[in-house]
């Protein structure tokens, strides 16, 4: 495995392998030192031509932490955005020595244009490409379930999750579906018909209007943030409208499952999606996510950069 492009480049076992490097590089990230010397001398460009916090701070994050040299290109509203300009940034990548390149783009397919392009020969890796696919993402989604619901087992076989929102505009919601499915999870999908996507009918996943009724069978509630820099035309008919149907409120929370978790990629869309008490409630991993999220990705820099990962008790 060379690039990481979508959740489709991943086998379960490479899955469950990057999960499993995770966990051990975890304990590099609790210990007072938080260094490793894996990738001295590679140098990582953080390509971000979108908005992103969490994302780019963390996968600059998980480079230094092994000891990486990081450049953050920020380049949005910049010639990046054209297919002609991109051929240009990846040579200049390649003329600097990226020995990977994270890029984040507004156009779905761009990851994958620059890794099959002659462009640069570094390695590629998805940071959310448009609608299309956010792969470290769902991989540190994974990575949080199977901590709080499987006690240490390898997959997610036989947990049941929801993914509530916004899934029309969602590379979130894409890439957790394809990992969640073959991870053994039962997937549901509760949205608007108006905020699901074209041939969801064909995704694995069920598919309810009625969030209520999904509400105390699930293992987890993943809320997604509206996105309204996405919408050109009305997709719901006022904010309070939606947050009535769709919104995780205190009501709600009180018929979830007794273990089970709410979950929120951010950035949040407080008092929308979400109310602000549950975001901070004792269920909430949100920020937790956050922390796992550099644990995960430098489990991706590692596998991609050095072509192996960390077996269990390793680094023990
Ligand atoms: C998500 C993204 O950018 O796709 N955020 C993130 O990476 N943490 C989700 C979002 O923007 O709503």
């Amino acid at each position: 495995m060379r690039h990481l492009l979508s959740i489709n480049d991943l086998t379960q076992s490479e899955a469950v392998a990057i999960l499993d490097t995770a966990t051990e590089l975890a304990r590099v990230s609790d210990a007072p030192m938080k260094k490793l010397p894996t990738l001295r001398g590679r140098t990582i460009v953080n390509l971000f031509a979108e908005d992103s916090t969490r994302t780019r701070i963390s996968f600059e994050a998980a480079a230094k932490r092994l000891s990486a040299d990081v450049i953050n290109f920020s380049a949005k509203g910049s010639s990046v955005s054209k297919g002609e300009s991109l051929k240009d940034t990846a040579q200049t990548l390649q003329a600097m020595g990226a020995d990977a390149v994270i890029i984040r783009h507004q156009a779905s397919g761009a990851a994958h244009r620059l890794a099959t392009s002659q462009w640069m020969s570094g390695t590629v890796i998805n940071a959310g490409d448009g609608t299309h696919e956010h792969p470290s993402q769902a991989l540190l989604d994974a990575y949080t379930l199977r901590k709080h619901l499987m006690h240490g087992t390898k997959n997610l076989q036989g947990i049941h999750v929801a993914i509530v929102g916004d899934i029309l505009h969602s590379r979130v919601a894409r890439s957790n579906v394809l990992l969640l499915s073959k991870l053994g999870a039962k997937v549901t999908l509760v949205a608007p018909p108006t905020l699901l996507p074209v041939g969801v009918d064909s995704w694995p996943t069920s598919i309810s209007y009625d969030l209520d009724e999904v509400i105390p069978d699930i293992d987890a509630i993943m809320m997604l943030r509206v996105q309204s820099e996405r919408m050109n035309e009305l997709y719901f008919p006022n904010a309070r409208e939606y947050s009535r149907y769709f919104g995780l409120n205190t009501d709600r929370v009180k018929r979830m499952k007794k273990n089970s978790i709410i979950m929120h990629p951010g950035p949040m869309n407080r008092g929308l999606e979400i109310t602000a008490d549950v975001a901070d409630s004792a269920r909430s991993v949100i920020v937790e996510q956050v922390s796992n999220g550099v644990s995960v990705r430098m489990a991706i820099l590692y596998t991609l950069l050095t072509g192996e990962g960390i077996e269990s008790g390793a680094l023990a």
